[in-house]
């Protein structure tokens, strides 16, 4: 810890190592440390950044960047006059530019002081400096006085080394441009890892020089070239962010039969693409799957320079491999027990492999097994128990459990999960693990499958939930509280609109541009009312509509697709409904504001009918715009009787509920999220009399 002069004792007291951030303050991730002076220093069209470490073309190209973040955040060009380290709005000292492969572990940490007359940012690699200039940018703000950011001093550092995306491009082909801007906001929220999820059984989508056929047959077309990876690659470089490629193997591997059936199991001709079909898994028993497999990652490990390699191992079907009387006789011949044990045998050939290119291999936790070599670093998407047993067994882990975007939970719900307890309340099993065998957790990452989402809808999907994961995985342990959360949640919300991220802002997004598509009119005042309160059915419900994961035919254009994934209106009105509660029903500030929503949501519906009736994407959600409005209905029922000596009959209650249960369950792929707050006002007056 640096020498500041101040007294220890008014040094510990306000350099708070923080449970709390100060309202004032928007940062997120919540830093390590802050203590905030008084003051602050303005940023103004003569703002400039100098660099005084050696000559870095990453940290040169950031403050180029930051810049011109810089401009952008405040409307205004900087003059771009030159500075040096004496007279420089904020001076940056870089220690050491970072490897040249950016490795897991390096040292990310940053020191950020601001004063009134300047601004210093050190760290002892580009990539704390990096960080830092994120954390200035979150701190810019209007004031009275003009843009300014605080005085302030911030000493922060990750809590893990680990903090990854995964953006399956698979099931649906997300284009480069869009992958780049979440790179952007990635970097925004600190996070180091992008996880390529870059075959499936729907597409293969990378270029493959020595195996052509992979992506001739097994992408529709859609792929990635090398040079585009390469570009990619380097473009997360800058950013501070590793790219690890993820090919699953064997099983969600259909769409590298396409090509090459002989690595198929089960002999026959496979199609990739979003066809309906029964998995498709390797044959592990072949040795020409194992050549294949050495050559193919001998040319990806050129490609992507990382050092770690994952090769999927998730969810490998029995079928292929039971149906197949050779692969059975294998698995006797080699006194294996079963098909696990085969699959153990495949893990350890493969293992041979990547580590023969150099690479450290990773794979999902199905690939957990006494015979695993104990560098394979495990992932688990399953829950904390396996997370913590691979820990045990002596394997360095990730958790993606609790973190899957595509299950649309609220932020709050992703927040609460910890990688190294069951939640912020419970210990799990990682809580059990000796100190060692918790250092093998390395940290986590958010999974964005892509099975029901587009490169119009990613976004939206992704942002801004995924800032309150970057938040649990970067900031102390300590910093658990929802409110915090949600308040700086919105904050970061519309800044990362600058980076152009679709469906980030509220108030500029593909959200309204789909809105219109589906009213088919400039008109979508009424059409938005529902959709502010509706959210897309939660974990994997959207599959019962769907039997199959959609198929390429299937358009994702519906109010369910537009609608975001938690609705800050439906949380803000359920936390006024409580206030209002709790207040004994006296807080009559909240119960206007709760009267205002009932009185626009019930009249809502005589606005939106003739809408819903003119579109074909529409009709479906008439029920729920009708039970909005019977909703809002009877929850001002409910506020002109709580608290008043007029008892409404049990049976009034009754009926309000079953409007409430049918709301709470999916119809065309949507919840209605107010009514469970409009419940409870409805129950109150049970007891207000
Ligand atoms: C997974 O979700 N099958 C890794």
């Amino acid at each position: 810890m640096r020498t500041l002069q101040f007294p220890l004792s008014v040094f510990f007291f306000s350099f708070f190592a923080m449970a709390q951030i100060p309202s004032s303050l928007n940062l997120m991730p919540v830093p390590a440390k802050v203590q905030v002076g008084s003051g602050q220093l303005v940023v103004d069209q003569s703002f400039t950044a100098v660099s005084t470490s050696q000559r870095d073309a990453r940290l040169d190209g950031g403050i180029a960047r930051f810049l011109d973040q810089v401009s952008r955040q405040t409307g205004m060009q900087l003059n771009g006059q030159s500075a040096d380290a004496s007279n420089a709005t904020l001076v940056i000292r870089a220690e050491n530019a970072g490897r040249k492969v950016q490795e897991l572990g390096e040292d990310e940490s940053y020191t950020l002081e601001i004063t009134p007359s300047r601004a210093t940012l050190t760290a002892p690699n580009a990539l704390g400096a990096l960080h830092g200039l994120q954390t200035f940018l979150q701190l810019i703000e209007p004031t009275p006085a003009g843009f300014a950011v605080p005085a302030i001093t911030i000493e922060d550092q990750p809590r893990f080394a680990w903090r990854g995306l995964l953006i399956d491009v698979s099931r649906h082909f997300i284009p480069i441009e869009v992958l780049k801007r979440n790179l952007d906001g990635m970097a925004a929220v600190k996070m180091n890892v992008l996880h390529w999820h870059l075959s499936d059984d729907e597409g293969f989508r990378v270029e493959s020089k020595r195996f052509p056929k992979l992506q001739e047959l097994g992408s529709e077309g859609q792929y990635y070239t090398q040079s585009e990876i390469r570009d990619f690659v380097a473009y997360a470089r800058d950013r501070g962010i590793r790219v690890v490629p993820e090919f699953d193997m064997p099983g969600h591997s259909r769409s590298w039969m396409a090509g090459y059936p002989e690595l198929a199991s089960v002999p026959g001709s496979y199609r990739a693409g979003r066809i309906a079909g029964a998995d498709t898994v390797m044959d592990p028993t072949r040795d020409g799957t194992y050549k294949f497999l050495d050559k193919f990652i001998g040319e990806m490990a050129g490609l992507f320079p990382d050092a770690y390699f994952h090769i999927g191992g998730d969810e490998v079907t029995n079928k292929p491999w039971d149906s197949n009387p050779k692969i059975q006789e294998f698995i006797r011949a080699h006194g294996m027990k079963n098909n696990r044990d085969l699959q153990a045998y495949f893990n350890q050939r493969l293992q041979k492999i990547v580590s023969k290119h150099g690479k450290i291999m990773m794979g999902w936790d199905e690939v957990l097994h006494p015979d695993l070599p104990k560098t394979v670093l495990v992932e688990s998407w399953r829950g904390q128990d396996s997370l913590a047993e691979a820990a045990r067994q002596g394997h360095r882990g990730l958790l993606s459990y609790g973190y899957y975007l595509d299950l649309m939970w609220p932020a709050a719900r992703h927040y609460a999960v910890d990688p190294m307890t069951m939640t912020m309340t419970k210990p799990g099993a990682a809580a059990a693990l000796s100190t060692e065998e918790q250092k093998r957790i390395l940290g986590g990452e958010a999974c964005m499958w892509s099975e029901f989402v587009t490169p119009e809808t990613i976004e939206s999907r992704i942002w801004p939930r995924l800032a309150a994961i970057a938040e649990r995985f970067w900031s102390p342990q300590e910093i658990r509280d929802n409110q915090s959360m949600y308040r700086r949640l919105e904050e970061v919300s519309w800044r990362l609109g600058w980076l152009g991220l679709n469906g980030v802002s509220k108030y500029e997004s593909n959200y309204a541009t789909m809105l219109h598509r589906l009213a088919g009119s400039h008109d979508i005042a009424a059409l938005r009312v529902l959709a502010d309160v509706v959210e897309p059915t939660k974990d994997y419900t959207r599959t019962e509509v769907f039997p199959q994961p959609p198929v390429k035919s299937t358009p994702l254009n519906r109010l369910a697709d537009a609608a975001r994934p938690e609705s800050t209106v439906a949380r803000q009105f359920a936390e006024l409904v409580e206030t209002y509660l709790q207040s004994g029903y006296k807080d009559s500030a909240a119960e206007a504001q709760i009267r205002a929503w009932l009185v626009k949501w019930r009249d809502n519906d005589a606005n939106l009918k003739a809408v819903l009736d003119r579109s074909f994407l529409l009709a479906e959600d008439m029920p729920l715009s009708e039970d909005l409005a019977t909703l809002a209905t009877a929850g001002l029922e409910a506020l002109d009787n709580i608290g008043k000596n007029q008892p409404l009959p049990d049976a009034w209650r009754t009926a309000q509920s079953a409007v409430v249960d049918r709301s709470m369950k999916p119809r065309a792929n949507l919840l209605v999220m107010v009514a469970p707050p409009i419940q409870k006002l409805v129950e109150a007056t049970a007891s207000s009399h």
